[in-house]
């Protein structure tokens, strides 16, 4: 597999050039110029590859190679292109590249899968522009209605549907996915923590994806000038949201199980250094291994945020994402496990403390997930890297799992 290392370092390589952000990371929103390039590359790369190329109405990617049984499940294999703010180059991308290369490979061996293999790439998993996030595998299971997604909107106030236009995608192209179409989901992904590093083994089997949810908190005061109004006729928005966000991380360690909360993004109304802030609008992540721990936290945090509604403040939550954790399928860990060892690949079970599309996808078709080691541990920054030599070794299991699956003659 000489060529693999060479494709997958340019691939990934390419793909970082499309970020909003050169020097400071890969920033790279749904719907945006770098979302619109991004895309071009993965559907010419996916062309290259003799796959039939086609984007569904939420301009989610999609590059079959048919199989040989009319109107089989496809074998899908991919992640997503989007990206968190000054993010890295290999959170989501990875796992396109795996994909890409999964494909190549099956062509260069001129191999004839029974059931179709399908590599894609998805939109907005992160929910760096619309909020929530996972949300091109939450609507390709119908799990996030024509209605909730026309309603989204970005800070600026466009809709999902006019930014889509805006980069030429066709919002009107069919969406939701019957699961008679799915025959399993495989996802690579970088590991985003120092475990697999830790213990020096180069792949992880996830046994299981923590549940998570996201919370957006509004608190609306008084705005006024901040030289002319005393202390104690203000209602500052800032003030009681900092207070708030001061008293989550205890709230985690007393839940403990390593149950862990992050106010990730704050917004600041009017954001004048001169004037007292009317309105504060936070982020509050939620994750555990465990779903009752997510729900303690819920309502810990609402009981919170609610003590705070007095003196003209006024606040509110609304929950932006609630997915319980999932435990993947048996049979493609065992799959994974069985080629790591005829491969001699060491690999490890793992669990995953971030979210991904594969967990959405696993209620409704099999799904086998496999982490590479992450330098430092580190991930959602610029320092973000895994080596190609991981992701090669990562990539030669996919493939072998892959033509298992798709039953592959060549
Ligand atoms: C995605 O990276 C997430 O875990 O939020
Ligand atoms: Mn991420
Ligand atoms: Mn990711």
């Amino acid at each position: 597999m000489l060529k693999t290392r060479s494709r997958i370092d340019s691939q990934i390589e390419k793909l970082s050039e499309f970020t909003a952000t050169p020097d400071k990371g890969t920033t790279r929103l749904t719907y945006s110029q770098e979302d619109l390039k991004a895309r071009n590359y993965i559907k010419s790369e996916m062309r290259a590859r003799g796959l039939q190329v086609r984007e569904d109405g939420f301009g989610n990617i999609f590059g079959k190679l048919e199989g040989t049984i009319e109107g089989a499940p496809s074998v899908m294999i991919g992640s997503h292109f989007d990206s968190v703010p000054n993010g890295g180059a290999f959170d989501g991308p990875a796992g396109v590249v795996a994909g890409l290369e999964v494909a190549a490979l099956f062509s260069e061996y001129n191999l004839k899968p029974k059931y179709s293999l399908e590599i894609v790439a998805l939109i907005e998993e992160e929910g760096s522009r619309f909020g929530g996030g996972l949300m091109g595998s939450r609507g390709i299971v119908g799990l996030l209605s024509d209605y909730e997604f026309a309603n989204l909107k970005d800070k600026r106030g466009v809709s999902t549907e006019e930014a889509m236009l805006k980069i030429g995608l066709d919002p009107s192209l069919p969406r939701k996915r019957d699961p008679k179409t799915m025959k399993a989901f495989l996802e690579l992904h970088i590991e985003q923590g120092p475990i697999l590093e830790d213990h020096n083994i180069p792949i992880g089997v996830v046994e299981a994806i923590v549940g998570l949810t996201q919370l957006e908190v509004t608190v609306t005061g008084q705005a006024g000038h901040a030289g002319t109004t005393p202390m104690n006729r203000r209602a500052d928005a800032l003030a009681a949201a900092a207070a708030i966000i001061a008293q989550l991380p205890n709230l985690a360690i007393d839940e403990g199980e390593e149950t862990v909360i992050t106010a990730g993004r704050l917004n600041v109304f009017p954001n004048g250094a001169n004037v007292i802030p009317d309105k504060a609008v936070f982020t509050v992540d939620i994750r555990s291994g465990k779903e009752d721990h997510v729900l303690n936290m819920i309502e810990k945090t609402k009981a919170l945020v609610e003590s705070f509604n007095q003196n003209g403040i006024h606040t509110s939550v609304e929950k932006l994402l609630y997915i319980q954790p999932k435990k993947l399928n048996e049979e493609l860990k065992s799959l994974f496990k069985a080629k790591s060892k005829e491969l001699k690949v060491s690999w490890m079970p793992i669990n995953s403390g971030a979210g991904h599309d594969a967990m959405v996808f696993s209620d409704f078709t099999d799904v086998g997930m496999l982490f590479i080691p992450s330098k430092a541990g580190l991930s959602h920054c610029p320092e973000e890297w895994s080596s190609s030599e991981h992701l090669e070794k990562g990539i030669q299991i996919l493939f072998e799992a892959a033509k298992v699956l798709t039953e592959a003659e060549g």
